[in-house]
């Protein structure tokens, strides 16, 4: 286990359970989020996505839930992710435990074929909860969205005693469409499950305010974090594997160096041929489906 740090900004290299039940005292964060590995065989640098069962899978979840829950603060609130196989079981788990205020879907396109013999996957569920309904924080203001069907065809309102516009914005609803990181994508990192800056925006101007702690047990590329510091709030991220912590290392600690090595983003080819892109592992056609 090692730490690095600076005023507002600290980095654990090591396991999420350890460090949370070593480092983090009780009621100390405002804002979980948790975008932990899903049980589908994924490689993650030297880590190995996969447990033997259901059961060895979730009852290694709830000792890290039970863990984030007991880190929030009374008026603190938890995102949860995880595989929409599993979810069923985190949320029956939480229930008990937290108030679930949403079960969102963060939905996503994806030109590429996922599955020809049932309907593939195109989104991951997150639930929403706070441990006090009664008093958490949520900047409904922060987060308005276009409301499409009256603010561009100027409706009138004929409901109330008075008629009116339709109001063109509004607090987003539960199905969130953002898209997957791509290639091309300024943000992106060599990481299999790197989730977009705009999932996090969302989350942390709604569900924290500025100079509020923010922590990510499964760090990855740093999303968490990244997306925290540029909104000035604080932030704790855990992760195991070397590799990733030098992301963080370059991308929160602003660090240049890591034990001899110089930390650098990603060297993209972004040449285009003939209209193609530049050959990498993700579909070409995901390549070109991004807005810049
Ligand atoms: C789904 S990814 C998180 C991606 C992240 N949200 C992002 O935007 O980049 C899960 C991460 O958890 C890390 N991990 C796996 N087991 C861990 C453990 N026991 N403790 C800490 N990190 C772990 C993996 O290396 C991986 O980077």
């Amino acid at each position: 286990m090692k730490k690095y740090e600076d005023t507002n900004h600290i980095i654990h290299h090591g396991d999420a359970l350890e460090v949370l039940q070593s480092e983090i005292e009780s009621n100390s964060v405002d804002l979980v989020f948790v975008d932990p590995p899903y049980n589908i065989g994924k490689k993650f640098s030297k880590f190995k996505d996969s447990w033997s069962s259901n059961a060895e899978y979730v009852n290694w979840a709830y000792k890290w839930i039970d863990e984030c829950i007991r880190v929030l603060k009374p008026t603190g609130t938890l995102y949860l992710m995880t595989s929409t196989q599993a979810m069923p079981y985190f949320d029956i788990y939480v229930r008990d435990k937290l108030e679930v205020l949403s079960r969102i879907v963060w939905s996503y396109d994806s030109s590429g074929v996922q599955a020809k013999k049932y309907y593939g996957s195109k989104y991951e569920p997150i639930l929403h909860c706070v441990k006090n309904p009664k008093s958490y924080c949520f900047n409904a203001d922060d987060i308005l969205v276009e409301a499409k069907t009256g603010a561009k065809r100027k409706l009138i309102d004929y409901r109330g005693d008075t008629p009116k516009l339709y109001n063109t914005k509004k607090v987003p609803g539960n199905v969130w469409e953002f898209s997957r990181v791509r290639y091309r994508m300024h943000e992106y990192e060599e990481h299999p499950s790197q989730k977009p800056e705009a999932l996090l925006n969302r989350i942390i101007r709604a569900s924290s305010n500025k100079g509020d702690v923010v922590l990510d047990p499964f760090s990855g590329t740093f999303t968490t974090a990244s997306v925290a510091k540029n909104l000035e709030r604080k932030s704790i991220s855990i992760e195991s594997q070397d590799e990733y912590i030098k992301i963080g290392l370059r991308r929160i600690l602003d660090m240049e160096e890591h034990l001899g090595e110089k930390l650098e983003p990603v060297k993209k080819n972004t040449k285009i041929k003939n209209g193609r892109g530049a050959k990498h592992n993700d579909k070409t056609e995901d390549l070109f489906s991004v807005n810049y």
